[in-house]
């Protein structure tokens, strides 16, 4: 917990001022002079940014309102920008990807410095928006700023991007963020990179900058807009049981205030009354269910806000808020390969959903569940799991406890096999995932059929 550093007493850079770019159809943009407003241009089906072209952004799709016409269509979310399966890298850099690259090369050593400059320089030149963030800007703050810069460094690699992009501004709609707030955080980006990154900032990286963040921040908004006519910004959602399973793990249901669309295997963000503005992550621990309820599987961390509030305090009765669904771990109908699940923890809760969507779906493709916890005791959804065994014979499930067999999950996947006819889902710590991955590549499974849920992300979890 940590408040803003105070703004250094020091003249501030001049910054670009930024028009405030309107939600609309995607849109064509040239490139700018630096010091010149941005003034995007439509054009519908591709954003266009000088040599910078998103080519995975299509026109958003409008579609009607979901009370009018039918079930709404749960999205699937997009991979994660920084996962298991990095893009590719492009062949060559486009000219505005050389510069972006260069300015973060020189501030990476003083990211923390950067991030407090920034939100210092935001909340003196914007008080009004103050208010949309948390009281406490503790260490978890720094997301918005590492992703506008990890975005910013991926911007050649625009498939990923954008759809990370049009994800990350459906999500900003709860946190009440409109479209005239993106040209106040760009300024206060850009003045807080170029005083930090003096020794190669110049006005050709400042329009290299401002072409960016005009791009990413079109993407945001544009997705916002297409998801405002057909989804709310969040949905209120009531705690209709509690169920403590072990000391500190907690099946939570909740009963949304409207249909909540969502996939088996994603996630959703969620803020408790207790806590107002911090929003963390919880996967469903089910398919979606004909009465509507979803159930989540909360682990009570040392000293966790969200996770202790909702273990220990919250009660049927209380009334939480839910994000969008978000995640792009879900079942591939359209193949009958395998699914190899390995779940650690409270990780076991999407693969659980994962198995009941196999279910439903009236597959029989082998299933085979790794479920790992560090004892026997943290094994507290087993007796679900060989329930769902003993119902379904094309599931196997196998809890693997580190101190009993002095084995972790990734050593116990590879005494079983082949896989090669398997797509892997992982699920759990960081720690965890990690040397799946490994394991797993090892073991001959390529990355693209290895699922999971965004390491750098979960990192805030610890192990
Ligand atoms: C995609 C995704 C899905 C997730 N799904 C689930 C889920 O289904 N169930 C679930 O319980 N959690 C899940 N998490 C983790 C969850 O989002 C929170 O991070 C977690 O509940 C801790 O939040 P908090 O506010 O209680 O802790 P914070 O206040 O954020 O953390 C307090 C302190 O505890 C440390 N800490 C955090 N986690 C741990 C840990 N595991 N062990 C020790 N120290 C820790 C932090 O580093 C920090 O110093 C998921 C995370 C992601 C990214
Ligand atoms: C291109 C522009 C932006 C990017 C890339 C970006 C990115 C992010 C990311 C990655 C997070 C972390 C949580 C999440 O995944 O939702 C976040 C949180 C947040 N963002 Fe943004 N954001 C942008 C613009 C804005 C704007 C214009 C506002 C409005 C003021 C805003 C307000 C917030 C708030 C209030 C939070 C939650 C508070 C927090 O956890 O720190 N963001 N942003």
């Amino acid at each position: 917990m940590r408040p803003p550093e105070p703004l250094p007493n020091e003249p501030v850079l001049p910054v670009t001022r930024f028009l405030p770019p309107a939600p609309s159809e995607m849109r064509h943009f040239e490139p700018e002079p630096a010091h010149e407003a941005v003034r995007p241009r439509s054009s519908p089906g591709q954003t266009e940014f000088g040599s910078l072209r998103l080519s995975g952004a299509s026109a958003p799709e409008y579609r009607s309102p979901q009370s009018h016409h039918g079930p709404p269509r749960p999205d699937v979310g997009p991979e994660p920008l920084v996962t298991g399966r990095q893009p590719v890298p492009a062949p060559e850099a486009s000219p505005d990807a050389v510069l972006i690259r260069r300015t973060m090369a020189e501030v990476a050593h003083i990211a923390d410095k950067v991030t407090s400059y920034f939100y210092a320089l935001l909340f003196v030149r914007h008080p009004e928006l103050r208010p949309l963030f948390p009281a406490a800007m503790d260490a978890q703050r720094d997301r918005l700023l590492k992703a506008l810069l990890t975005a910013a460094e991926h911007i050649d690699n625009t498939e990923v991007l954008v759809a990370y992009l049009q994800n990350l501004g459906r999500g900003h709609r709860k946190y009440g963020t409109r479209p005239e707030h993106y040209p106040a955080v760009g300024e206060c980006l850009i003045g807080s990179l170029g005083r930090y990154a003096s020794a190669v900032w110049d006005a050709e990286t400042e329009a290299a900058w401002v072409r960016t963040y005009t791009t990413i921040s079109q993407v945001m908004i544009d997705a916002a807009a297409a998801d405002e006519l057909r989804a709310p910004a969040w949905w209120f959602a009531e705690v209709v049981s509690h169920d403590l399973r072990t000391p500190d793990v907690a099946v939570v249901t909740l009963r949304p205030d409207q249909p909540y669309p969502f996939l088996a295997g994603q996630y959703t963000s969620l803020e408790t009354p207790w806590w107002p503005r911090i929003w963390r992550h919880y996967s469903f621990a089910s398919a979606p269910r004909s009465d509507g309820l979803l159930t989540l599987h909360v682990k009570a961390v040392p000293a966790g806000w969200v996770s202790n509030a909702l273990v220990h305090r919250a009660r049927p009765g209380d009334v939480i808020r839910l994000g969008p669904p978000s995640g792009s771990m879900t079942v591939d109908h359209t193949t009958d390969s395998g699914l190899l699940c390995l779940g650690g923890g409270t990780g076991i809760a999407p693969i659980k959903a994962l198995v009941e969507d196999v279910a439903e779906h009236g597959e029989r493709r082998p299933v085979e569940v790794f479920y790992g916890a560090r004892t026997d005791h943290d094994l507290y959804d087993i007796d679900t799991m060989l329930r769902l065994q003993r119902s379904h014979p094309w599931l196997s499930v196998r809890p693997v406890v580190d101190r009993r067999a002095h084995l972790q999950l990734p050593d116990a996947v590879r005494e079983y096999g082949p896989w090669n006819e398997y797509d892997a889902y992982l699920s759990g710590p960081p720690g965890m995932i990690r040397s799946a991955v490994d394991a797993l590549r090892d073991i001959g499974i390529p990355s693209d059929r290895i699922r999971h849920d965004s390491v750098e992300e979960l990192v805030t979890t610890g192990d």
